[in-house]
């Protein structure tokens, strides 16, 4: 039917625990119609992110809204306008921001990720859609200004970046060693840490599921990093930070491996930051927002002269989206995880 719209939505928040592909349904209803100010989007690449579990947990401190349950699912995304009632936009036009799991999505004319802007056209730089998602999106951004804006390693230093083979961590790891740095990663596997070294040029990776993993950190680097550019937070993050010096520094990314908590997460045991006087420094892409443009054009060039390589974890189809985000908070994903819809 042409009026027919599928949209992902979730059944019930989950404060607690792993997140099943249970708790998401593939609903039908209409094809919504926009209003004025409104513009009726196809999406065609979905950005699956660790944020979006937060909004999953019904805790209202959480620094995103909540999802409505029964409603759909909004992430970050690249689509094709089908019918615009807003002056900004034609039926046609190519464009990335806020918009719905669903086979057709209605944008409200405000919706907005916090930081990361409304509705806007996707550069023609761009050559896979996916892309706008990834290297040249959120994760890249956050990759470059957390590493470049805050971490700013000087040569010679020793960065450690954990979650190292996942979006963010793969793009900030390279741009440490653009930056003239010896980088380290911690990544869940060893196919992961094999790929770190061999294809994106990583000094060494570490398993950090290995039992001996605080030995590990210690053989690799008898000094500790100067720099540790944490994406995980928890056990592993304590095992670090533990045997870091005075005066180096960790650069707090997110904290995704305590999204599952029964509070939501986010709580850090200070105490080897006390006791070996670390200075610790957190950021949000957010708070660079007004050098997106000149961001974009440095990875763009950076993707070009080969510095940094691409890697992906593609699902297909609305139906896959599921799938797709509890695969990313398990770690199957390599790189940037998307769904795309084409
Ligand atoms: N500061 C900002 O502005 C900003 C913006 C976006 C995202 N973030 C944060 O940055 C981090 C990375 O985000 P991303 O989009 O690039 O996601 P990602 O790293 O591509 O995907 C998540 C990865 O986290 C790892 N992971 C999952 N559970 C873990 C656990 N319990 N312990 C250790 N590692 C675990 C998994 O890799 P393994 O196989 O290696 O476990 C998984 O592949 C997240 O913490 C996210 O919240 C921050």
């Amino acid at each position: 039917m042409a009026d027919r719209n599928r949209f992902v939505t979730l059944n019930r928040h989950v404060a607690g625990g792993p997140v099943e592909e249970t708790v998401f349904s593939l609903a039908e209803g209409t094809r919504p119609a926009p209003g004025d100010g409104e513009v009726l989007l196809r999406p065609l690449a979905l950005s699956v992110d660790p944020y979006l579990r937060g909004q999953m947990t019904g805790i209202d401190t959480f620094y995103l809204p909540q999802f409505a349950l029964g409603q759909p699912i909004t992430s970050l995304g690249v689509g094709r306008v089908v019918e615009s009632r807003h002056p900004g936009f034609a039926a046609g036009d190519l464009v990335q921001g806020v918009m719905q799991w669903a086979d057709y999505s209605l944008w409200s004319g405000s919706d907005t990720l916090k930081g990361v802007g409304a509705l806007g056209p996707v550069d023609p730089a761009i050559d896979k859609l996916s892309h706008a998602l990834g290297v040249y999106g959120l994760n890249g951004m956050t990759a470059l200004f957390g590493m470049v804006g805050v971490a700013r390693p000087e040569p010679g230093d020793t960065v450690l970046v954990s979650g190292a083979a996942g979006g963010i961590g793969a793009v900030a790891g390279q741009i440490a060693h653009i930056l003239g740095a010896r980088v380290i990663g911690l990544a869940g596997s060893q196919a992961k840490c094999d790929t770190l070294v061999r294809d994106l040029g990583f000094d060494a990776a570490l398993n950090y599921r290995s039992a001996t993993l605080a030995d590990d950190l210690r053989q690799a680097m008898p000094r500790g990093p100067d720099i540790y550019f944490d994406n995980v937070g928890g056990a592993v993050s304590q095992a670090v930070m533990a045997m870091m010096r005075r005066h180096t520094r960790v650069v707090e990314c997110g904290q995704i491996s305590t999204y599952d908590d029964e509070n939501g997460g986010w709580t850090v045991d200070i105490r080897p930051i006390h006791a070996n006087g670390l200075i610790w420094e957190s950021f949000t892409t957010a708070h660079f927002a007004e050098f997106y443009p000149g961001g974009l054009a440095q990875l763009i060039h950076w993707v070009r002269a080969g510095k940094i390589k691409i890697l992906e974890t593609e699902h297909r189809g609305l139906e896959a989206a599921p799938r797709a985000m509890v695969g990313l908070l398990r770690g199957e994903n390599i790189g940037k995880m998307v769904v795309t819809l084409e």
